[in-house]
């Protein structure tokens, strides 16, 4: 499975120039980045331009596959071996012979393994468990990645040094999708496109403000992520039209500071008593919705300040006249935000 690799901004090129550069000589690469960068396509990439290409991508998660079994998943077994191998089982660098071989997480791979894949590297031969040190030659160009700081790791001896030299001829290091934000609007066509496609739906617009929001949002899961937020509003388009609720959220929410309970249950309590006209006892009072008795209602409301002639002061000054008694939570999106999905302008990006 080979992914079109979307961007064309000047930190994603120098990666696009690296994969060029490195693809047709069979040196090892080294791709550092965070989770969700794109390393895995990264190192698909650079298998596709190849040579090797006609021959197998074989990745391997270093820190899927659990300690004890790991040296025979890279290696493979003889027969008899250990208990329960009944038989002969051939390892990933094996199957990747003459092809490529991805070594994902490569930072968690323990250290009693390391001075072994160093030698398959060196030597290019192997030694399958339990073969009496017999070699077996091969041909396998290896691409490694990890989102660990491998050099830091070096000093503190959590990982070898000579691996490390060994794997570390040609690094890429894949930038975070927080500093290649002119990439965000070519990624959300490209994968409403898909999304789309899958659900068999028509999208037709993208609005311009959903596009800013997800260009302010910090991504720590990167592109997977954005790709999942994607997947999500194609789910809930409705009309041809992406839905951002939910989408703007985590954005803005980045840059709100986290809000006290006092302060939480203050705007809770106003936004009742707006909705019940500022009636507090009753079958329809904010104390009965609220599920408090009167007299602890208004006790509350007293220590935290809450009133009727404040509110009104208040908001006479933050915009010279009252909001018409609507409601104080439709004036404010749930993560105080500027940017409720109902906000979004009319401005639209055509597919
Ligand atoms: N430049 C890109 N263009 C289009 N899709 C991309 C690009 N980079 C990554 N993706 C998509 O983002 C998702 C994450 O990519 P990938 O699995 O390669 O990340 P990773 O760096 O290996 O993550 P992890 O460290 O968590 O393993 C994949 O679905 C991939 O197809
Ligand atoms: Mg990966």
């Amino acid at each position: 499975m080979s992914v079109d690799l979307i961007g064309t901004s000047r930190s994603f090129k120098h990666v696009l120039a690296a994969i060029s550069m490195v693809a047709p000589v069979d040196s090892a690469v080294l791709l550092l980045g965070e989770t969700g960068t794109g390393k895995e396509v990264i190192a698909r990439a650079i298998h596709d331009a190849s040579p090797r290409h006609h021959q197998r991508f074989v990745a391997v998660n270093c820190a899927a596959i659990p300690t004890g079994l790991l040296e025979s998943e890279l290696f493979g077994h003889e027969r008899g071996a250990f208990t329960g191998a009944v038989t002969q089982t051939v390892g990933r660098f094996q199957s990747a012979d003459r092809g490529t071989l991805f070594l994902d997480e490569i930072g968690d791979l323990p250290l009693e393994l390391q001075p072994k894949l160093l030698r398959a590297l060196q030597e290019q031969q192997i030694e399958r468990l339990g073969s009496g040190g017999r070699p077996l030659p091969i041909d396998v160009r290896v691409i490694a990645a990890t989102n660990q700081d491998l050099s830091e790791m070096v000093q503190r001896r959590a990982f070898r040094a000579d691996l490390y030299y060994r794997l570390n001829v040609f690094p890429i290091l894949v930038p975070p999708l927080r500093e290649r934000t002119e990439d965000i609007p070519s990624l959300v066509i490209h994968f409403v496109r898909q999304f789309a496609q899958r659900q068999g739906k028509v999208i037709e617009e993208i609005p311009e403000a959903l596009i800013d929001a997800l260009k302010r949002y910090p991504w720590p899961g990167n592109i997977r992520e954005l790709q999942n937020v994607i997947e999500r509003a194609v789910i809930a388009a409705v009309n041809g039209e992406l839905q951002a609720h939910g989408i703007d959220g985590p954005g803005e929410r980045s840059a709100e500071p986290i809000r006290t309970l006092a302060q939480v249950e203050r705007e809770h309590i106003l936004a009742t008593l707006d909705h019940t006209g500022w009636v507090i006892g009753g079958w329809k009072g904010a104390a009965a919705m609220l599920g408090l008795s009167r007299t602890t209602l208004i006790a509350r409301m007293q220590r935290l300040g809450v009133s009727r002639e404040r509110v009104q002061k208040g908001s006479q000054r933050a915009d010279g006249q009252r909001h018409g008694g609507k409601p104080n939570h439709e004036r404010r999106s749930p993560t105080g935000s500027s940017l409720p999905g109902a906000s979004l302008v009319p401005t639209v990006r055509p597919l």
